[in-house]
């Protein structure tokens, strides 16, 4: 087996209710933070942890995405003429390599760990990133990068960690720690989506992932678990003994973009840290908190 991972799987192919109505025609990872759709966030972070092979798990109505890696040349050659060179620049740092993106469909919505699965056929026998387009997480060095220079120390599989609030922990795979050793914990179970109170610890998996084709194998057999789907996290946790489990605890801010109160904390987030509408943003913060104050 190769030990370089190369190849990254999206699992996109949610229906993204949460978002209804606006989900009703736009997929949901086309949303925009700022200005770039959540997957461009995905990709870009795949990119820069050495990703050169992006899998697409997708589903009816997502038509949308595969335009959005596509050339755009009318618009290119437009720009061009009109000599908007900036724009025509940042419209050519979202063009994909020719053959650099595959899409797959999953036809039935059973669960992430199906999602995944789809994919298998083009894994084949190596170790293989999962990136959860939901979890956008802004870091000094990108999330995936920071875990595939871990994932060269010790090898097995890998999830992103990180605390959340002890009420949260149902909505989450949570980790069962055996050993802490900082920005690394070794797993001795992990749960998905615990009942209320009955959470091993308040350590989330968060959508990053490094896995073995194990796991796809493991996978093959897998009947659905939590919520009725074929759950991720339960392939994982079949490895526990097996090849290793290892939660990475990331330097970064983590957004669930799952959510709508997670999605607008990331777009005033993103939005201050763009030289060009921070000054406006944060004047009109400020004005907003000072006349909610006034009217306390
Ligand atoms: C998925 C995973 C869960 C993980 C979460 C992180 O759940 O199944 O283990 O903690 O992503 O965002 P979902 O949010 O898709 O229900």
């Amino acid at each position: 087996m190769k030990n370089k991972v190369t190849k990254a799987i999206f699992p996109v192919a949610g229906l993204g209710t949460r978002f209804l109505p606006a989900t009703k025609s736009v997929p949901k990872e086309i949303m925009t933070l700022v200005d770039r759709p959540l997957v461009q966030y995905a990709i870009d972070e795949a990119r820069a942890a050495g990703i050169t092979e992006f899998i697409f798990v997708t589903s009816r109505g997502k038509g949308a995405l595969e335009d959005y890696f596509d050339r755009a040349p009318q618009l290119e050659a437009e720009l061009e003429a009109k000599g908007k060179d900036q724009l025509l620049e940042v419209l050519k740092s979202t063009t994909m390599e020719s053959g650099a993106i595959a899409y797959i469909r999953q036809h039935k919505a059973l669960g992430l760990g199906h999602a995944v699965w789809c994919a298998r056929r083009l894994i084949g026998d190596e170790p293989f990133a999962v990136i959860l387009p939901d979890d956008v997480i802004a870091a000094e060095t990108p999330c995936l990068q920071q875990m595939i220079e871990a994932y060269e120390e010790v090898g097995g599989n890998m999830v992103a960690a990180m605390e959340v609030p002890k009420e949260r922990a149902s909505s989450y795979g949570i980790l069962d720690v055996r050993e802490d050793m900082g920005s690394m914990v070794s797993v001795k179970d992990m749960v998905e989506k615990p009942k209320a109170g009955e959470a091993p610890s308040n350590l989330a998996v968060i959508g990053r992932y490094i896995l073995t084709p194990k796991i796809l194998e493991n996978l093959e057999h897998k009947r659905s678990g939590a919520g009725g789907e074929i759950q991720l996290t339960d392939a994982i946790a079949e490895e526990i003994d097996g090849e290793g489990v290892y939660g990475f605890r990331f330097r970064g801010q983590r957004f669930d973009c799952g959510s709508k109160a997670g999605f607008l904390q990331a777009t005033v987030s993103f939005g201050l840290a763009r030289d060009d509408l921070k000054d406006d943003l944060s004047r009109y913060l400020h004005e907003v908190i000072s006349s909610e104050k006034a009217a306390q």
